[in-house]
């Protein structure tokens, strides 16, 4: 039923939890594919060049370092890993992926690397549980 599985991940234990649910159910149920998102945020324009560079670079590497975290907890699951990397509001960038690539689960942590610790889930989960069109696992 959940052949194509989209685990979003933003380096937060919350979301390593997740990405060990995610493997479990991969394990399970020998998706298609399996799909890891992280995004990261836009970089303002004032900032100019040199920066403007320098700032994408610090950016996709903090991301690219998020990704290999998530791959390491995943462990080994049936066929390859797919990732992707994408600039902007973490909710619209998950929800753009399961689109595209339509996906038919979302997994997600219920909280992320937020400050505010009384909240019960997050803006970007919350987001996410309102506006996919496919199912979304919150892993609490
Ligand atoms: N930048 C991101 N890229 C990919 N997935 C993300 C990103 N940010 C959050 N997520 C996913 O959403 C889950 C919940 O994080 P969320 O951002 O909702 O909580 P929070 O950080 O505690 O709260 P807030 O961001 O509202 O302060 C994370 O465990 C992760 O699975
Ligand atoms: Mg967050």
């Amino acid at each position: 039923m959940f052949d194509k599985i989209l685990l979003a991940v933003d380096g937060s234990d919350h979301a390593l939890h997740a990405a060990r649910v995610a493997a479990e159910m991969a394990r399970g149920m020998k998706p298609k594919e399996f799909r890891i998102v992280v995004s990261y945020d836009s970089i303002p324009v004032y900032l100019g060049e040199p920066n403007m560079q320098f700032a994408i670079d610090n950016r996709k590497k903090d991301a690219e370092e998020i990704l290999d975290k998530a791959i390491k907890e995943v462990g080994s699951i049936p066929g390859e890993i797919h990732t992707e990397m994408i600039e902007g509001d973490p909710a619209a960038a998950i929800i753009e992926v399961a689109n595209t690539r339509e996906s038919n689960i979302i997994i997600m942590g219920s909280r992320g690397l937020g400050r505010l610790s009384g909240l019960l889930l997050g803006s970007t989960s919350q987001k996410v549980v309102a506006h996919a069109h496919c199912p979304v696992l919150v892993v609490r």
